[in-house]
């Protein structure tokens, strides 16, 4: 059998990290019988030291032409960004018959119902495990673990850069702007750090998982959203005093009106179970009739973490696994339940 060969777009964070996990889990993810490595990259300046030696591996300044290119099977996109390049990118990959795994909620949010139109009628997979809490194998959970449970709320911390501001304003009385700085030096915050404090990197993940709970079209603009930036040290000793902790939550859940997506800073009781989540850990728990209440904790940004998603994506795609790519048959996406959302 021919090597799976990898294309990676973006050597940041994520991407460096995945260059080095497939090289460290090569003989693992080779064990459906498909050798799998990287063969191309692409980033923006070719002499960045990354801490990587890519000089085994073609070299492409424009992810799109990565994409399109011969050399690859599989286009991985770490770029990040609902439009622009990764966008492109993804597009031509899917267009010119390439599997595509991405980290990109962004992305996926704006996009991601053409995309996996896209991508079915290709016979390409769309996958994208990383795109929400971080190392936490939440996508599987919903669309493959719980494919025979109705669910009826899905809620949680989504983000580990809000997670952490507010863990270390509270334990050890820092602005938030130094909390700030600390989670962009770590690789845990967006390119542009607005996307996680305003709430809107959580409402993009809240929609996925939506959509793969309630098997409805992903609606991002249907999410009210708020943020974390006007927190106060002031707000979180008050409500320390009351006996909660301030956590930014995105919810998802049945309602009669339909399904309600909300993200706002939330008291949750100190005594309780996510009250207990702190630093980068994310926290997603899911309300559904056959198993009851299920939670998943773990890391929910950072290279490492989110690369174990990236690579569990590429050993599916390795041994040819694809699945419906918003938990119900992407033919049916020209006919969309529709969603009704109510404001807050
Ligand atoms: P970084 O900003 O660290 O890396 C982005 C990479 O993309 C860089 O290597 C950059 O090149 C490259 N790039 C940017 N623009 C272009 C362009 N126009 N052409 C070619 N290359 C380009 O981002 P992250 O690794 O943190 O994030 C990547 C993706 O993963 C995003 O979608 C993000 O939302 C998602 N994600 C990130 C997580 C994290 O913890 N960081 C967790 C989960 C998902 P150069 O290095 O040369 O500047
Ligand atoms: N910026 C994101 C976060 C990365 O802090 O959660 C993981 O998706």
């Amino acid at each position: 059998t021919q090597p799976l060969r990898l294309g990676i777009a973006g050597l940041g964070t994520v991407g460096a990290a995945v260059v080095g996990m497939v090289a460290r889990r090569a003989e693992a993810l080779s064990a459906s019988g498909r050798t799998v490595a990287v063969t191309a990259v692409s980033a923006r300046d070719k002499s960045r030291d990354r801490g990587l030696d890519l000089s085994g591996f073609a070299w492409f300044d424009d992810p799109v032409a990565l994409a399109q290119s011969d050399a690859i099977d599989v286009f991985v996109e770490l770029v990040g960004g609902a439009e622009g390049p990764a966008k492109a990118a993804v597009e031509a990959a899917i267009a010119s018959g390439k599997h595509v795994v991405t980290a990109n909620k962004a992305l996926l949010a704006r996009h991601g119902a053409a995309l996996a139109k896209a991508a079915e009628e290709k016979g390409v997979a769309l996958a994208y495990e990383a795109s929400v809490a971080g190392g936490i194998p939440v996508i599987k959970a919903i669309r493959e673990g719980l494919a025979g449970n109705a669910v009826s709320r899905v809620y949680g911390i989504l983000n580990g850069t809000c997670n952490y501001i507010l863990s270390r304003m509270e334990a050890e009385g820092l602005t938030f702007e130094a909390c700030l700085k600390d989670a962009q030096a770590l690789g845990y915050a967006e390119a542009d750090p607005t996307f996680d404090v305003e709430g809107f990197d959580t409402a993009h993940k809240l929609a996925i998982l939506t959509s793969l709970a309630f098997g409805v079209e992903i609606d991002a603009d249907g999410v009210s959203v708020e943020g974390i930036s006007a927190i106060q040290p002031l707000d979180l000793a008050m409500a320390d005093e009351l006996g909660y902790r301030i956590k930014l939550l995105g919810v998802a859940q049945a309602t009669e009106a339909g399904i309600e997506q909300r993200v706002h800073p939330t008291m949750v009781a100190k005594a309780s179970a996510i009250a207990q989540v702190m630093g980068v850990t994310n926290a997603v728990t899911v309300d559904a009739d056959a198993v009851g209440e299920l939670t998943l904790i773990g890391p929910g940004a950072g290279g490492k973490a989110t690369a174990s998603a990236v690579v569990a994506d590429i050993a599916d795609v390795a041994a040819g696994v694809r699945r419906p790519t918003f938990g119900r048959p992407v033919a049916a996406l020209s006919a969309p339940r529709r969603v009704e959302m109510q404001r807050h």
